[in-house]
């Protein structure tokens, strides 16, 4: 395997994203709650920096793409409609001896992987969480947390196209939290029953769908090469027709070489025109557009990228994790792209001296209102770079005792480890050329 694609344990990963505050086990000291994973300090910079990252692309740079930010309860009956209540099912079977359960289509053996003991028949269990709305609990009072965002795309679908007037073909884009009672989880935060999703719904002319297609299946690999991820980490998939889901046409995976191997981070589907005339014929409203270049009417079909935005971070930290023998030692760093770095800068006095200290605050307070900062002036310099390292700033500015006569600071880049040496009057400037946003 080449260098630059050699794998890293996923135990290293969690490792890392505990002791350094990017991810801790929910309600930890209860023992935790299984699956559920609560992002810290770090992992919110770092999620963030994703999300505003995709936002920018998908939707600030684009002219055919407009936002929502929909509620996560809707309708009960968004769901029928959606297939959800009738198809989104896994095939569950339970061992008669350890009462284990798993997905059937997960194992490939006919007795149970855990102890051995006789499994039961497969049931489909639906995977929606369901609970109830107001303070009854009886069926008229049923909703469901949304286990895709994708639906409010498609019943406001009318409300956005009259009131930014958008011509087909246009997007409209989401991120947001999506829950799925999933049978199995498991490998950190890759498979959770809470997790969040960013989503197009991409409306197109009827027979152009299949170049829309084509067109977003290069978009969204060439965009995790932008968020930084290796190529050679990064495939395409097709499903299979078996595996198709119920309203998908046709749909392709971007794949990640995770730790565990090859899996999903976004797919990419064709929904054709499923879920507009589906929520027609449910809500009795007509969901169509009106082509007025053509003089006609029609329900426009749907090109969906659908990507995870904790896969996506899990993805970003395993590329970017590297172990690099440094100064007789082993330096723990990661390659994260700078833009997407959850602190930009770090800003370091060589030593906690007081004669350091008020040069070392000017300089912090210039920076922070610009970039993610933090001031650190614990232990020595050289442990405190590698502190930064190993949580992917990529860059450290340094106050020396000359800095205190010649008004200049060293600035350190994270991955060359070069130094060079600026007036403060130039600083922020010049850290500001290393961004390209
Ligand atoms: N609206 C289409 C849809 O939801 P999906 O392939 O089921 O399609 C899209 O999900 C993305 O959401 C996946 O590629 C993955 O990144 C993320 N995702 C789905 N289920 C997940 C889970 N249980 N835990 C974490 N991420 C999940």
């Amino acid at each position: 395997m080449p260098e630059d694609t050699k794998k890293v344990d996923m135990e290293k990963i969690v490792s890392l994203c505990k002791r350094r505050g990017f991810v801790f086990q929910s309600s930890e000291i209860y023992g935790g709650l299984a699956s559920c994973w609560d992002y810290g300090p770090l992992g919110v910079e770092l999620k963030r920096n994703i999300k505003d990252f995709w936002w920018k692309k998908v939707v600030q740079e684009r002219d055919d793409m407009v936002g929502i930010d929909a509620s996560i309860m809707m309708h009960p009956k968004v769901w029928e409609a959606s297939g959800h209540v009738a198809g989104f099912s896994d095939p569950l079977v339970e061992c008669k001896n350890c009462r284990m359960r798993f997905r059937s289509t997960d194992i490939d053996t006919s007795a149970c992987p855990n102890c051995g003991g006789q499994l039961t028949e497969p049931r489909m269990f639906n995977l929606m969480f369901k609970t109830f709305m107001g303070p009854v609990e009886d069926a008229a009072s049923i909703v469901y947390l949304r286990p895709e965002t994708a639906q409010a795309q498609f019943v406001n679908f009318d409300n956005v196209q009259s009131t930014t007037r958008k011509k087909l073909p246009f997007g409209i884009a989401q991120i947001g939290k999506s829950f799925r009672n999933e049978i199995t989880t498991g490998n950190f935060i890759f498979r959770t029953r809470e997790f969040e999703q960013m989503e197009i719904e991409y409306f197109v002319k009827p027979g152009s769908d299949q170049q829309w297609f084509d067109y977003w299946v290069k978009q969204r690999l060439d965009y995790y090469v932008s968020l930084g991820i290796k190529r050679d980490n990064l495939r395409l998939r097709e499903h299979g027709k078996e595996e198709l889901a119920h309203y998908a046409r046709c749909c392709y995976d971007v794949e990640y070489n995770f730790p565990i191997g090859w899996s999903e981070i976004e797919g990419i589907a064709n929904r054709g025109d499923y879920d507009l005339t589906r929520h027609s014929k449910f809500s009795g409203k007509t969901l169509d557009y009106f082509d007025e270049e053509k003089s006609e009417r029609y329900v426009p079909y749907v090109i969906e990228p659908s990507s995870g935005v904790d896969r996506s971070l899990l993805a970003v930290l395993c590329d970017a994790y590297d172990e690099e023998p440094a100064d007789k030692e082993t330096r723990v760093v990661l390659h994260i792209k700078p833009e997407i770095a959850p602190i930009k800068v770090a800003v370091l006095p060589l030593s906690r001296n007081a004669k350091l200290l008020p040069k070392s605050k000017e300089v912090h307070d210039m920076l922070r209102p610009h970039l993610m900062t933090q001031y650190d002036d614990a232990q020595s310099i050289g442990r405190r770079y590698r502190r930064q390292d190993e949580i992917g700033t990529p860059f450290c500015v340094t106050i020396d005792f000359d800095s205190l006569d010649d008004n200049q600071v060293t600035i350190r880049e994270r991955d060359s480890m070069q130094q060079e040496r600026v007036p403060v009057a130039e600083l922020l400037d010049r850290l500001k050329s290393k961004f390209s946003f």
